[in-house]
Formats: C-alpha cells, sequence, structure tokens
C-alpha cells in the first residue's frame, strides 16, 4: 500500500485528488500538507506548514508518489511576483525536497498552452516550472496540462464561471483540446501517474483528460 504526498489539498484539483485517493485501496497513506487544517479523516495525516519555511528535513517528504496540484492567478496573488512564487517557486522548491528524500515520482498540474517561450506571463510561468520540474531528476514525471477547469468551486471567480458555462455549453463545437475539463478527471490523471509511477517523462493534454 502506497504513502501519497499531495500538495494543494485544499484547491479545487487538489481536493478531488485527496477524496480519490482516500478512496483507494492502492494508497495506504496521504500526506497532505497544508497552511490551513483539513478535516481529520482515517488515512489523512496533515502537517500545517509555511511554505516560505519549509520543514525541509521532516521524515513524511519520501514518499511512493508525490502530487502538486499548488497555484493561484495574477489577480489573487496581487503581482506577477507573488503569482510566480506560488505557481513556480512553491511548486520546484516541493519537488527538490521530495526527490532529495527519495520519492521517485511526481506529477504536476500545468496547463494547457504552458510554455517556457510563450508570451504571455502566465503561460510562460507554466512552461517554466514544467521544465524545471521534470529536471529535477525524478524516475517518473508526469506534467498534466488541463484546459479551464470545472467543478464546485467555493471561491468566487465570475470572469472563470462565465467562461466555464458559455464553453460547457459550446462544448460540441469545441476542439477537445479547448473543452472544460473536470477537476475530478484531472485528479484521476495525477493520482493513476502518482501511483503507477512509470519509468520516464509524461505529458498529458487537455484532450487526454476528457
Ligand atoms: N482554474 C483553471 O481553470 C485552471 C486551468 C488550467 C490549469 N490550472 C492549474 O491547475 C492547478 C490547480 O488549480 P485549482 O483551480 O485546483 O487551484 P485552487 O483551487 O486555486 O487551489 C490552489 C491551491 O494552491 C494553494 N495556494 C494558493 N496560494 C498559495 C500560497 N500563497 N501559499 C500556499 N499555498 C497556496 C491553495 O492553498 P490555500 O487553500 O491555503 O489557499 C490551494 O491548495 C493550478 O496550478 C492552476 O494554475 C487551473
Amino acid at each position: 500500500m502506497k504513502t501519497l504526498l499531495l500538495f494543494g489539498a485544499t484547491g479545487l484539483v487538489g481536493q478531488a485528488v485527496l477524496r480519490q485517493a482516500l478512496a483507494d485501496t492502492r494508497v495506504g497513506r496521504v500526506v497532505a500538507p497544508t497552511r490551513r487544517p483539513l478535516p481529520p479523516q482515517a488515512k489523512l495525516e496533515n502537517p500545517l506548514i509555511d511554505f516560505k519555511a519549509l520543514p525541509e528535513e521532516a521524515p513524511w517528504w519520501r514518499a511512493d508518489g508525490a502530487i502538486c496540484t499548488l497555484g493561484t492567478t495574477i489577480r489573487r496573488a496581487g503581482s506577477q511576483a507573488a503569482f510566480r512564487e506560488v505557481d513556480f517557486t512553491y511548486p520546484l522548491t516541493v519537488a527538490r525536497v521530495a526527490h532529495r528524500h527519495g520519492t521517485p515520482a511526481f506529477a504536476l498540474t500545468s496547463s494547457l498552452g504552458a510554455d517556457a517561450h510563450a508570451r504571455t506571463f502566465y503561460l510562460r510561468t507554466k512552461g517554466e516550472t514544467e521544465k524545471a520540474v521534470a529536471d529535477t531528476g525524478f524516475a517518473s514525471c508526469t506534467i498534466v496540462r488541463p484546459s479551464i477547469l470545472g467543478g464546485d468551486r467555493s471561491e468566487s471567480r465570475p470572469m472563470e464561471a462565465i467562461s466555464t458555462g458559455v464553453m460547457s455549453a459550446l462544448a460540441w463545437m469545441i476542439p477537445r483540446r479547448y473543452r472544460v475539463v473536470p477537476a475530478e478527471n484531472v485528479a484521476t490523471a495525477l493520482l493513476n501517474a502518482a501511483i503507477n509511477a512509470t519509468r520516464g517523462r509524461h505529458v498529458l493534454e487537455s484532450e487526454d483528460l476528457q
């Protein structure tokens, strides 16, 4: 039975990963470090951490597989620099520390269009994160690139809700790659990647997640 290390368990995709992992008989233990506490559950260990001062020597960094669903928006973070800290620095740091402790597999939530040479800051940052994480040295590294996420979000993001609604209604005329992807599908892909830990680098595009 495997131990899963999960970063981002309070978010839309992270909550779905957590739910699925806790119900999955292949997973014996989930370690989900967060900055605010999760409701206690069987199989769940929930260290409270400060991402600016990670407990890098904690024993729980060694797992069978790790998943990162951390992320924010430039608007929510308040600046490009603050966004980059959450979407580049934190994922890369947790990847490096987990790798140093011997965790062999890492699955990262990125984005459709992520590209280290993209013109937009968001996609460029996502692309840089992908590259840096993939270069960390995991035996198995999977990058998952969803289009707009579908699912129930407690936080209000009106523009995202409008685009999700319009895109869902018009799904039949939108190429698969650009359709809304249920957060549950992204979670399943991440979980399978982290548990199966197939050797090498893998990229799952949005059309693979429909
Ligand atoms: N939204 C979309 O349509 C979309 C599309 C493509 C790709 N993505 C990417 O998919 C990933 C998951 O998205 P999501 O919608 O599930 O994200 P989300 O619901 O906003 O959750 C983000 C997670 O990151 C954590 N986080 C945010 N700011 C933080 C900070 N300053 N310090 C520490 N932790 C922080 C949150 O923790 P707290 O709960 O403590 O804030 C939460 O666990 C992200 O990388 C996102 O860029 C999203």
